[in-house]
């Protein structure tokens, strides 16, 4: 928004005892980001827009993804958990430096976008202390129920407090609030008296807002956008939003997805023009694919980076660390990791390829093994440019295959090859002349005789 600074307070301070994790909620993950993550990605970022976060005592991990994710985000510790109006308090430090807008968020509704952040703020503008993000729930069981009378918000009324007539409301408070900073700190201050719970709702600040004189509103969103999660059926729910939201926006950008429903992807999946993407593929975190590439049915693709009019699969697994230059072909039962393979590599069918660093125009043949590993320590395969390793080779790292050499099939190789080389390791074939007749005779007489 345009020359207003803000402040947004994100609520990570939750136990989650209800996922039965021994990882604190917020780090849960959905299109393989945590949760907080999402939220931290949606709320105002760049320059005048400052981030705080909440977490619980001795959460230095949940602080850390903050930080990881939002360079830009001071943590803050709630000691205690008096509620969410005392959460925010733990950030008082970061409210009193005085934001034009303060908004509030919890680091358990990943599906918020940024475009709601900014509707929540304009009212703001236009003199409004308060604007609150409601929403139409389903059933409106355990969320605070939002009173509204001509047009302005009256109370949030929490589920234990709410009359019998006041429950029928499904206008729910999604938790998500933008305060006017100028008001906000002395507003938050008074929510001083403890209610049903024993807990500081931030919810009480509409009653103060009025009390005041000043004006509280509701923006409205879909049910879908603030999903809170507190069970992993929620996770669940959550993930499946987010994979059509992510497949929706891969199709919108020109992605060829022959059966969306079936393809996973991850929030931070890059694509270039003219991808196509076939059946069954997950696509994990880290991952880009570039202009004409085409990932074929079953693959598993985590932390790689997909060049140009590359082939993948089917049934290819490229795990963290596989770049394929322009053209790479990767064929069937293929697992690669930690493999650098430069334009025009063939390498079509059961293979492994770790550790490994592969020049332009080499061809890797059926079955062949990178020996990277001897129970300590990993090592590196180094294989030149115009290489051709035959079927059925093992290359024991480190090793270094020179470019244009040739490796015969089924070799054990062990020491480098030199340029333009041949390598085989192979024993001499002993052949015995007529031996399977014999051998078929002699088993055939013993039987009959029996
Ligand atoms: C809250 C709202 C309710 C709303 C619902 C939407 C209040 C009082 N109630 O209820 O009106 O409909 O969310 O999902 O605000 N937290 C802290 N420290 C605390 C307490 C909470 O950091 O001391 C954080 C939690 O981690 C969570 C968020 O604040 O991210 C909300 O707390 P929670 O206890 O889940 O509130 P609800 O009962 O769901
Ligand atoms: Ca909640």
């Amino acid at each position: 928004m345009t020359g207003r600074t803000s402040l947004t307070i994100v609520l990570a301070a939750g136990e989650g005892t209800r996922m039965r994790s021994s990882l604190p909620k917020v780090l849960h993950q959905v299109a393989n980001q945590s949760l907080l993550a999402h939220v931290l990605m949606a709320a105002p970022q760049g320059p005048g827009a400052a981030l705080a976060v909440v977490v619980g005592p001795d959460r230095e991990d949940v602080a850390a993804e903050a930080t990881r994710v939002r360079s830009d985000a001071s943590t803050f510790v709630q000691r205690e958990r008096l509620g969410t109006a005392h959460a925010v308090l733990a950030a008082k430090e970061a409210i009193a430096k005085g934001a034009d807008d303060l908004l509030i968020a919890f680091g358990d509704t990943p599906l918020i976008s940024a475009a709601t952040f900014e509707r929540l703020r304009a009212p703001l503008k236009d003199g409004a202390a308060l604007t609150v993000l409601g929403f139409r729930a389903q059933d409106p069981t355990g969320y605070g129920r939002l009173l509204v009378d001509a047009g302005e918000l009256v109370a949030i009324r929490e589920q234990a407090d709410a009359s019998e007539a006041e429950r029928k409301v499904d206008l729910c408070n999604a938790g998500v609030m933008a305060f006017a900073g100028k008001s906000a700190l002395a507003l938050i201050e008074k929510i001083g008296k403890a209610n049903s719970k024993g807990e500081y709702y931030l919810t009480d600040a509409v009653e103060i807002v009025r009390s005041m004189g000043l004006k509280a509103t509701v923006i409205e969103t879909d049910e879908d956008e603030v999903r809170g999660i507190n069970t992993k059926a929620q996770l669940a729910e959550a993930e499946a939003i987010m994979q059509a939201r992510l497949r929706t926006a891969a199709l919108d950008a020109g992605v060829t997805i022959v059966a969306p429903e079936t393809v996973h992807l991850s929030a931070d999946t890059r694509f270039g023009k003219d991808v196509m993407i076939e059946q069954y593929v997950v696509v994990g975190p880290g991952v880009s694919i570039a202009d004409g590439a085409v990932i074929h049915a079953f693959s598993h693709i985590v932390q790689a980076d997909i060049g140009k009019k590359v082939s993948v699969g089917p049934y290819a697994r490229l795990r963290p660390g596989t770049s394929l230059g322009e053209g790479v072909r990767v064929g069937n039962f293929v697992e690669m990791k930690a493999a650098k393979l430069a334009a025009g590599v063939k390498v079509n069918h059961l293979t492994y390829i770790g550790d490994s660093e592969i020049g332009a125009g080499a061809n890797i043949g059926a079955g062949t093994i990178t020996c990277n590993y001897d129970g300590f320590n990993k090592a590196k395969t180094i294989i030149g440019a115009g290489a051709f390793v035959g079927s059925n080779s093992s290359l024991v790292a480190p090793v270094k295959i020179g470019s244009g050499a040739y490796i015969g099939s089924g070799s054990v190789i062990t020491r480098d090859v030199p340029d333009d080389a041949l390598a085989v390791e192979r024993n001499a074939v002993a052949t015995n002349e007529g031996w399977g007749k014999r051998f078929r005779d002699k088993h055939a007489g013993l039987k009959k005789s029996k």
